[in-house]
């Protein structure tokens, strides 16, 4: 197997999400903010050194890659571009996923991205056809490594073991991970990815900005995210409070920062959306120190409170 080719991403600490770069539905693009809001976060993540972007054809129904295609034409600094191929139902033909990539890549104005998912596993098409056209996309060279997203253990080991056949690692598995939601520590999921050298890719890692701690019950995210999260509001202020503590411990980090580095810390690449460069600048700051262990397992502690009560 061409071991090597997944190594990069391990090496990458923190990335840069994409999904609200164009979608209108749940972040309201063109409303709370504007094309040059999502170059800045883009620049900036840059200027800070993150370098990988993930997206998806379906951010902003293909919105986010192509707003993508048009920073990297401004830009001269080499950057990581993770996409993903959406399974929907009425894909049923393999060729399907190659036609798919195809577009990405034109959006992104890109010979080749860095890191091609399946988004979700959606049973219509078997793990084993949807992999045969990931090892294709590597072989033809559309796709520099390939991964799965939102799979379980038993999804992830198949996926594992029919790309293997074809010769190609499983580079990654993109689930949501974050100090609300913990459940691939439980359920192992965590653990296999790191005896398997696939790197899990945590997303939502700021709980869609809540564990920024700039929504309170008086004053809730807006729309679906406030319908989502409107029950956990009321348990959050012990957990806040304990970050911002340990925050101001190692000279002032925000909250947003403690909750990115902690991820850093379990061994996992967070990918925190930024909406602009304010946004993106602070994300950043999540690296290039840690969390100590004990540090790490009092928030763990108080993350458990929040999630039995
Ligand atoms: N594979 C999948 O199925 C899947 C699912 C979800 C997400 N993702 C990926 O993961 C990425 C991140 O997840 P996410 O966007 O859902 O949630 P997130 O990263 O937890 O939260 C992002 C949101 O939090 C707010 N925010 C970010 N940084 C902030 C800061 N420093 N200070 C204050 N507010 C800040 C912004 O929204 P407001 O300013 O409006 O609060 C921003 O849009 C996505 O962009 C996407 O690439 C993948």
């Amino acid at each position: 197997m061409t071991e090597n080719t997944t190594k990069f991403l391990h090496a990458v600490e923190m990335g840069v999400g994409a999904w609200a770069w164009g979608d209108r539905i749940i972040w309201n693009y063109g409303g709370s903010y504007s094309d040059d809001d999502v170059r800045g976060a883009f620049e900036t993540s840059l200027k800070n050194g993150i370098r990988l972007v993930d997206t998806a054809e379906v951010y902003g129904r293909g919105r986010s890659e192509q707003l993508i295609g048009q920073f990297l034409k401004e830009i001269d600094q080499p950057v990581l571009l993770a996409t993903k191929f959406m399974p929907y139902p009425w894909r049923i033909f393999r060729r399907s996923l190659l036609r798919s990539l195809r577009n990405s890549l034109a959006r992104l104005d890109v010979e080749s991205v860095d890191l091609y998912q399946i988004h979700w596993p959606i049973p219509i098409v078997s793990i084993e056809t949807w992999m045969g056209e990931l090892a294709t996309a590597v072989k033809e060279g559309l796709a520099r490594t390939v991964g799965v997203s939102n799979y379980d253990q038993a999804q992830m080991l198949q996926a594992f073991s029919a790309l293997a056949r074809h010769d190609v690692p499983l580079a990654s598995n993109q689930v949501e991970y974050h100090l609300l939601d913990k459940k691939v520590e439980r359920n192992g999921l965590l653990a296999r990815c790191k005896e398997l050298d696939i790197r899990l890719i945590a997303y939502s890692p700021l709980a869609m900005g809540l564990l920024t701690g700039k929504y309170t019950v008086d004053s809730p995210p807006p729309g679906m995210r406030g319908r989502r999260y409107g029950r956990i509001l009321p348990k959050l202020p012990t957990l806040l409070k304990l970050m911002t503590q340990i925050g101001q411990d190692h000279g002032g980090k925000t909250n947003a920062q403690v909750a990115l580095n902690w991820i850093i810390c379990k061994g996992a690449m967070p990918i925190p959306g930024a909406k602009n460069a304010h946004q993106a600048e602070q994300n950043a700051g999540a690296l290039g120190w840690r969390l100590s262990d004990d540090e790490v397992a009092a928030l763990d502690e108080a993350s458990d409170q929040v999630l039995r009560e």
